[in-house]
């Protein structure tokens, strides 16, 4: 019985996990950790043995490359062949923190973790549980966010409980995460910025430190496909998402009517205070950043009350808002 006995599933942040999961780690093993976006499932992004391990407990496709996640710009230089001044600008202002740079890759980075691109996506994630993990591990982690591939990100180690916990070998649990949605993805790779995800930092901010940058079209743009992960569905509960807006409440009665008929159990999620009776409501808070903070877990709130369909108050149209509505947007899309 000298043997330490070795955790396994959800454990509370300490020092004595965070050296068992950093042990995990250089072991080829998978971790989910809290960052200060979402929780994010880890592994060592030197072994694509490790990261193809990623791939399958999230169910996700090969050709969506991962964000590799490290301690500081030292580190971040290291997995790169270059590194133009915006970087060193944007990472003196906001890393650590959720903003994510594509650069050019160097060849250790395996081909698995970029999805055979020439390029990283690279972050230093501020949470004091993902700085004291890299810091134990010693290694950049490859880590997506840690939710079954298509659903909605987790928020707090219980939510990576429902969709992975069968199929990872240890999470470690930080409490529930602050920004609540995933970090800004901008690509420098090629002569001018582009935004390809937007995060919780805005263009504008990003522009006042770097000047003009254009923003990726997606999927369903007219632009080529920049970033092949941004698929057009994503982040999306098992519930079919209907956005509405406040002012058509005679048609939320109806809809939620119809809803009953069929037998189908409805949920809302709503921000103004608009009156949706009849429905497993959730009020979330009326600015961006509080909204943020807890849209995740109340759609995974309402896929746990068995809610087939999720009325969602649609948000309003200014820029502070529009990282928002464009994950409401890809969950809304099927
Ligand atoms: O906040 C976050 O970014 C979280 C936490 C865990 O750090 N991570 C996260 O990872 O959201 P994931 O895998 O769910 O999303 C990564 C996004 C995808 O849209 C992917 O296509 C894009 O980053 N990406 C990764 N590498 C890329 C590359 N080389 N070029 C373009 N896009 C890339
Ligand atoms: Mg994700």
């Amino acid at each position: 019985m000298s043997k330490k006995q070795t955790l396994r599933g959800l454990v509370e942040a300490s020092d004595e996990s965070l050296q068992e999961a950093a042990e995990i780690l250089l072991r080829g093993g998978l971790v989910a950790f809290p960052t200060e976006t979402v929780y994010g499932l880890g592994a060592n992004a030197h072994s694509e043995e490790a990261v193809r391990g990623i791939f399958a407990a999230k169910g996700r496709p090969a050709y969506n490359p991962l964000i590799v996640h490290v301690r500081d710009i030292a580190a971040a230089k290291q997995l790169v062949t270059s590194w133009p001044d915006e970087a060193t600008k944007l990472a003196e202002l906001f890393w650590p923190g959720p903003l994510t740079m594509v650069l050019p890759k160097q060849a250790i980075v395996p081909d698995l973790v970029t999805a055979g691109l020439e390029t990283v996506a690279l972050r230093v994630p501020s949470h004091p549980v993902a700085q004291a993990l890299l810091a134990a591990a010693g290694i950049p982690l490859a880590a997506p966010s840690a939710n079954r591939s298509m659903g909605v990100s987790p928020t707090t180690a219980q939510h990576v409980q429902n969709s992975l916990g069968s199929r990872i070998d240890l999470i470690l649990d930080g409490g529930s995460t602050d920004v609540g949605i995933e970090s800004i993805v901008i690509d420098l790779s090629g002569k001018l910025a582009r935004i390809l995800r937007p995060g919780s930092i805005s263009a504008a901010q990003i522009e006042s430190v770097i000047g003009p940058v254009t923003t990726a079209g997606g999927a369903s743009g007219s632009l080529p496909r920049s970033s092949p992960g941004m698929l057009d569905r994503h982040y999306a509960p098992n519930a079919a998402l209907e956005l509405f807006d406040q002012n058509e409440q005679e048609q939320i009665l109806k809809r939620l009517k119809k809803a009953r008929s069929k037998g189908e159990k409805p949920g809302a999620i709503i921000w103004s205070g608009a009156d949706v009776k009849d429905a497993e409501t959730i009020q979330l808070a009326a600015d961006p950043i509080g909204y943020a903070r807890t849209i995740y877990a109340a759609l995974h709130t309402l896929d746990d009350l068995g809610c087939n369909l999720i009325l969602v108050e649609a948000l309003p149209p200014t820029p502070e808002w529009s990282a928002l509505r464009d994950r409401l947007k890809r969950a809304t899309t099927a």
